[in-house]
């Protein structure tokens, strides 16, 4: 068997990072277990592999993170870190947020999210060229948490702004952990309390008034404490992530224009073309693991103690999965990508990217049936949780 010792893939290198498919082919054939000696971790690229291994949360945990540099770190995660738990605890905490985190409620938020867009797009209309990040992809997703925690929309840029600079990944190298400071933030604090103060019918009002049965069997409501990691994990999870989904609807379009074109005639067909994009180019390319106990791939032993990353931006790529891979077709009827991940931690803010990501489709192609990007002057980033555009200027007519 090949060992892949010959092949060197750097989760770091940010050159690598603009084009990380003709390596993840590699991979897949050459590495399916490849080994980093740099920076000591397992790797595994197959869709098979990826399947099988993102739900057996007893062989590779979520406990210590599921970033390798939160792995490395050794940090001990603050309960209720719910993205970073095993069950019994991880059962008691998703339970609770998706009795809040409802269909119905994000349902509701579609003519809000519609409106935003439409306030955003509008006035670009006849400008020649815009950045599509910096109108909707830095803004939307923050705002969009916003609605969905009840928080007055006068108030949203600057919980935007707070939340931001708390939560922002920077590109390229490793992330900077500094702790539980990359945890918490306190942006949310101040509303939390004056929520308390003036419930109403949204997200956090439920969350706050919630009774459940913790793990020691108590039947409680969540501590102000708990209640701030939890928002806190929900905007950190669903902003960054959300943003680069919709530069890549910019990007990829703009390479697809046959396809553009059919959507713009066929708008029912943008769904699957959002389904299409989030398997294409992922936003985020890795979930890692931490290895409890000795696992075998390809024949070979990954020792427990170790940290594993599955390559979703790989297995969503593989042939054994889907018929010519790196073609984008919104025809394809996509089936299973793994790009929000699989089993008990299977993202749970899917439903809302989704629906982000549809309507800022159909509001962008209403008004601009064709673009350009003006390539010269575009920035592709990756951090250690997202890979996508940074800016991205559209030259519209
Ligand atoms: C395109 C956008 C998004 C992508 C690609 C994405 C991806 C993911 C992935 C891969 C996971 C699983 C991580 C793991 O297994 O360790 C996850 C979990 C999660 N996501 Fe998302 N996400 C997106 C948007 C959102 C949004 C909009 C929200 C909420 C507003 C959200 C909230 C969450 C939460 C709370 C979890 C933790 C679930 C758990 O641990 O049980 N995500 N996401």
């Amino acid at each position: 068997m090949e060992t892949g010792d010959e092949i060197y893939w750097d989760p770091y290198d940010a050159k690598l990072a603009q084009d990380p498919y003709p390596i993840y082919r590699r991979l897949r054939e050459e590495a399916p277990l490849y080994y980093n000696e740099k920076y000591d971790f397992y790797a595994v690229s197959r869709f098979a592999d990826c399947e099988r291994g993102l739900p057996d949360w007893k062989a590779f945990s979520s406990s210590r993170g599921d970033i390798l540099e939160i792995i490395q770190s050794g940090f001990e995660i603050p309960s209720g870190t719910l993205i970073f738990e095993d069950p019994p605890v991880h059962d008691i905490h998703r339970r609770l947020l998706s009795r809040v985190f409802t269909p119905r409620r994000i349902g509701m938020l579609e003519p809000q999210v519609r409106r935003f867009c439409t306030d955003v797009l509008d006035p670009l209309v006849g400008a020649g060229r815009f950045d599509l990040i910096e109108a909707v992809g830095a803004e939307m997703p923050m705002r969009v948490i916003g609605m969905l925690l009840g928080i007055p929309e006068a108030d949203q840029p600057a919980i935007r702004d707070m939340a931001d600079d708390a939560l922002r990944t920077e590109d390229g190298g490793k992330m900077d952990f500094k702790g539980s400071e990359n945890l918490t933030s306190d942006a949310f604090g101040e509303y939390i309390d004056w929520r308390r103060e003036h419930p109403s019918n949204d997200l956090m009002t439920d969350l706050l008034n919630a009774e459940f049965e913790d793990e020691h069997g108590e039947i409680r409501r969540l501590t102000r404490d708990e209640v701030l990691t939890y928002v806190t994990v929900v905007a950190a999870a669903g902003n960054e992530t959300t943003g680069r989904l919709i530069g890549w609807i910019g990007a990829v379009l703009a390479r697809h224009p046959d396809q553009r074109r059919e959507l713009v005639e066929n708008p029912s067909l943008v769904p699957a073309a959002i389904e299409e994009i989030l398997r294409y180019e992922p936003t985020g390319h890795s979930i890692a693991r931490y290895v409890n106990e000795d696992a075998e791939f390809h024949g070979r032993t990954v020792p427990a103690g170790s940290a594993l990353l599955f390559i979703v931006g790989s297995a969503n790529r593989d042939p054994r999965r889907h018929a010519e891979p790196d073609r984008f077709d919104v025809h394809r009827g996509t089936g299973q990508q793994l790009t929000f991940g699989l089993g008990g931690h299977y993202c749970l803010g899917a439903a809302l990217a989704r629906l982000e990501g549809r309507v800022a489709m159909e509001e962008i192609l209403k008004r601009f049936p064709t673009w350009e990007v003006d390539w010269d002057d575009a920035k592709l980033g990756q951090t250690s949780t997202v890979r996508g555009w940074e800016t991205l200027p559209l030259l519209i007519d």
